[in-house]
C-alpha cells in the first residue's frame, strides 16, 4: 500500500469566461489540494511537478465560451488553465515514465498535475541546454518555426523574408533561420528596443517598429524595394493587407498566426487580396501538429546551432505562477520581449 501524501499547491484558474480582450483579472491564483501520487487504481497515468509553463498567444481564446469551431478547446472557469510545460515526473503508472524522468507537453497551470494517458507528452533527453528551451526553441515555438518556414515556405539562398512579431517565441527563430540560409531578412516589432535586439542580436537585415510607422507600405518598400519572396505572418490584419500589396511573382506566405485579430468581435477584412492572382502567391495557413513527426530531424539540426552559438534565443521569464497572469495577458500587448515563459520551480 503506497502512502498517499496530500498537499497544498498554488494554481492559476480562469474567473468566467470572457468577452472581448482577456485582463490580468480574468485570471486568479487560487490554492488547491492533490496527493503526490497517482492513485493505485489509474494506469497510464503521471503525477507530475510543473517546472516551467509556456505563455502562448492561443490562449487568449481558450478564455472565451466555446461558441465558434476552435483548434483547442475553451478552459473551464474555475478550474486551472492548460498549455505547454516542461514537467518533471514525481510519480507514474504509466509503463514510458518513470519518477524522475523530464518531458515537456501538455500540462496545467499548477504546481503539480496529474496527467492521464499522456499523449502530448515529449521526454527529453538533451539537458545539457536550459531546461526552459523546451517551451520554445525547443519546443513548439521551435518546431512551428522550422516547419512553417522550411516546409510551408520553400525557402531559398538570396530570397526576400519577412517576418512579423519578429522578436517574439517564433519569429526570432524563423528570422535566424532565413539568414542562415543565406536569404535577406526584414522584421517588424512594437517597440524600439525589440528592433535594436533584431538587428543587433539575430542579425537581421533590417526592421521596423510597426507601432511607429504611419504608412506600412512605405515602410515595407523601404525594406523590400525588390519586393518580398516569402512572408511569415504572425499578425494577420493590417500588416498581411499591406505586405500583400509588395509580394513578388510566386511569392509564399505561410499563415501562423493572426494576432492582431484575436478576441476581436468584428475583425476588419482585407482590401488586397486580388494581388495574390496576379503575382501567383501562395498562402498556406498550418498548424504546429503538422511536424510533430518531424520533431527528431529537427532536434538534430537545431542543438548544434544553439551550442555553435549560430542561433541565440531571447526568452522573458516570468517568476513564480503569481506571475502568471501578467506574463500571459502581457503577449497581447507586446510586454514580452523574446520568448514568455513562467518559472514555476528552478527545481
Ligand atoms: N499555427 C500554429 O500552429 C501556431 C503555433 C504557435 C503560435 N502560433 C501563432 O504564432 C504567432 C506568434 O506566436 P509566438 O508564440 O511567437 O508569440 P510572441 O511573438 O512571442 O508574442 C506575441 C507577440 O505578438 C505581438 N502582438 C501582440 N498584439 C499584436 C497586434 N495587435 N499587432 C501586431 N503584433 C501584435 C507582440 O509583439 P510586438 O511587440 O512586436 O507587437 C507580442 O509580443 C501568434 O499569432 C500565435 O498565435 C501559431
Amino acid at each position: 500500500m503506497v502512502e498517499e501524501v496530500l498537499i497544498s499547491h498554488k494554481q492559476v484558474v480562469l474567473k468566467n469566461y470572457v468577452i472581448g480582450f482577456p485582463q490580468e483579472s480574468d485570471l486568479e491564483i487560487i490554492t488547491s489540494s492533490i496527493k503526490l501520487n497517482v492513485p493505485e487504481a489509474i494506469q497510464d497515468a503521471v503525477l507530475v511537478k510543473n517546472l516551467y509553463l509556456s505563455c502562448d498567444p492561443y490562449m487568449c481564446g481558450c478564455m472565451s465560451k466555446p461558441i465558434r469551431p476552435c483548434i483547442v478547446s475553451s478552459f473551464e472557469p474555475g478550474k486551472p488553465l492548460y498549455g505547454f510545460g516542461v514537467i518533471k515526473v514525481v510519480d507514474s503508472t504509466h509503463p514510458n515514465y518513470k519518477k524522475g524522468d523530464l518531458a515537456w507537453g501538455f500540462t496545467k497551470w499548477e504546481e503539480h498535475s496529474l496527467i492521464i494517458s499522456p499523449r502530448l507528452l515529449f521526454k527529453i533527453h538533451h539537458t545539457d541546454l536550459p531546461l526552459s528551451y523546451y517551451t520554445g526553441i525547443l519546443g513548439v515555438p521551435g518546431i512551428t518555426a522550422y516547419g512553417g518556414f522550411h516546409e510551408v515556405c520553400s525557402p531559398k539562398k538570396g530570397e526576400y523574408v519577412f517576418v512579423s512579431a519578429a522578436s517574439g517565441a517564433i519569429g526570432q527563430i524563423v528570422g535566424q533561420f532565413a539568414k542562415l540560409l543565406g536569404c535577406y531578412v526584414a522584421g517588424s516589432a512594437g517597440s524600439n528596443e525589440k528592433v535594436d535586439m533584431l538587428k543587433n542580436k539575430f542579425r537581421f537585415d533590417e526592421a521596423f517598429n510597426y507601432k511607429e510607422e504611419s504608412d506600412l507600405d512605405a515602410a515595407l518598400k523601404s525594406c523590400f524595394p525588390e519586393g518580398i519572396d516569402i512572408y511569415f505572418d504572425s499578425v494577420g490584419g493590417k500588416m498581411l493587407d499591406t505586405v500583400l500589396l509588395n509580394m513578388r511573382i510566386r511569392g509564399r506566405i505561410a499563415a501562423c498566426g493572426m494576432i492582431s485579430r484575436y478576441n476581436l468581435d468584428k475583425p476588419e477584412g482585407l482590401r488586397n487580396l486580388m494581388s495574390i492572382i496576379g503575382k501567383r502567391v501562395h498562402v498556406e495557413g498550418f498548424v504546429t501538429g503538422d511536424f510533430y513527426h518531424l520533431y527528431p530531424k529537427f532536434l538534430e539540426l537545431i542543438i548544434p546551432y544553439i551550442k555553435q552559438d549560430e542561433i541565440v534565443y531571447v526568452e522573458d521569464v516570468g517568476e513564480g505562477l503569481e506571475s502568471g497572469p501578467t506574463s500571459l495577458i502581457g503577449l497581447f500587448t507586446g510586454r514580452n520581449v523574446g520568448k514568455q515563459l513562467v518559472v514555476v520551480t528552478h527545481e
